[in-house]
């Protein structure tokens, strides 16, 4: 029958991700591969979880979300960044930002369309722009600095540019992009009519004081903004699934159309907890930046002193190192002989790229594992140091 798989999805086949777990698991490395948290979030959190289980919150939820989180999620955008969400009408729980990705994506794109976004991107953004028959047309963030490129970026719109979809703080270079940088996003948007997908997962995983600026609250913006968060990263919950997906009226109402016959809801004990933790004191999201903040000093130190070097990120939990210092030409072959080199993993670069030469000798790490955890990894990367 050859390969049953639909043409625009070929290309997608098993991630480098399960490639690297699997190695780790098999040679016992130290996995900085994969982007989750080794430890739980807030215990209120957690407590109201187990809580809603009990106490029979255990089937299906409301479509858009129950009230009580819309209403947290409407709360955090007023507290946090003095936008103004009618929690009824402007805002979508979906089962995590993946799902709202897909479903904004979907819901907007015709097949042709194009879709501007950033290089190295998120993997499912390449998917779920295939999946919609739509055009990806992307500008290169280069090393060290992945500054945005005036350049390419306008050339990468045109009179089919359908939407922007932006990721800040960006995984996988931890870069926090800059207000003049989303104001050039924004101008060029709007000059070609265009929608600004954001996906903000990394919100509160900002550093040395650097300010996160979402698309949102630039002057003009809300109307043609789709803010998509989720709870996995801000309250290290990456298993429970729950996102959410804010924006102007008609544009949440079509989005809600296809996520209904996406997963239709998900996540059902799990909303009411993440409305709960939402609602903690800025001391909890402040300690788990802080905490990140140290871990990624550790690793970047540890990098450094294994002989690569290292782009200090802003944001995120991810970490970008160069390994050319290291006579490195090639980073998957690299990555697939670190574990016997050093005991650890990495992913390269490349596989977040449509241009592999644009990150050929470059791995991303994630620092948001427990300190024990990193201070083995710091020791055994050592042994990478040629002096
Ligand atoms: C940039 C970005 N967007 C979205 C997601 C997925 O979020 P969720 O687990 O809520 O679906 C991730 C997860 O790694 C991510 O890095």
């Amino acid at each position: 029958m050859g390969n049953p798989l639909v043409e625009r999805m070929q290309g997608f086949g098993t991630t480098i991700f399960a490639e690297m777990s699997a190695l780790a698991v098999t040679t016992g490395a130290i996995n900085l591969g994969q982007g989750f948290p080794d430890t739980d979030g807030p215990p209120q959190m957690l407590a109201a979880a187990t809580h809603a289980i009990e106490s029979g919150r255990n089937q299906y939820p409301p479509g858009p979300g129950i009230p009580e989180l819309r209403a947290a999620i409407a709360v955090h955008q007023r507290r946090f960044y003095g936008l103004e969400v009618d929690p009824d009408r402007e805002v979508l729980v979906t089962a995590g930002a993946t799902e709202a990705i897909a479903a904004v994506v979907l819901a907007l794109c015709e097949p042709g369309d194009e879709v501007v976004t950033f290089e190295p991107y998120y993997d499912s953004y390449a998917a779920t722009i295939a999946l919609a028959g739509a055009v990806r047309r992307t500008s290169v963030l280069r090393f060290p600095d992945f500054a945005v490129d005036e350049a390419s970026l306008r050339a990468a719109f045109s009179s089919r540019t359908r939407l922007v979809l932006l990721n800040t703080p960006h995984n996988p270079t931890g870069k926090v992009f800059s207000r003049a940088e989303l104001e050039l996003i924004c101008a060029l948007a709007r000059e070609h009519d265009a929608w600004v997908v954001t996906d903000e997962v990394y919100e509160h995983l900002v550093f040395d004081g650097s300010e996160h600026v979402p698309v949102a609250t630039l002057p003009g913006m809300a109307s043609r903004t789709l803010t998509i968060s989720s709870a996995g990263k801000t309250f290290s919950a990456t298993g429970w699934k729950v996102g959410w997906v804010h924006g102007p009226e008609a544009a949440v109402t079509a989005v809600r159309t296809v996520k209904q016959f996406l997963t239709f809801v998900a996540s059902g004990p799990f909303q009411p907890a993440v409305a709960v933790a939402l609602g903690l004191e800025d001391s909890v999201y402040a300690g788990l930046a802080s905490s990140l903040q140290a871990k990624r000093d550790l690793l970047c130190e540890g990098l450094r002193a294994g002989g690569l070097q290292v782009t200090q990120p802003a944001g995120t939990y991810f970490v970008i190192a160069d390994a050319a210092p290291l006579g490195v030409t090639d980073a998957l072959a690299f990555c697939r002989r670190l574990p016997g080199l050093c005991g650890v993993v990495g992913v390269p670069v490349s596989v977040f790229h449509d241009d592999p030469d644009a990150a050929r000798t470059l791995v991303r790490f994630a620092f948001c594992k427990r300190d024990d955890v990193l201070h083995e990894a710091v020791s055994r990367l050592a042994a990478l140091s040629p002096g």
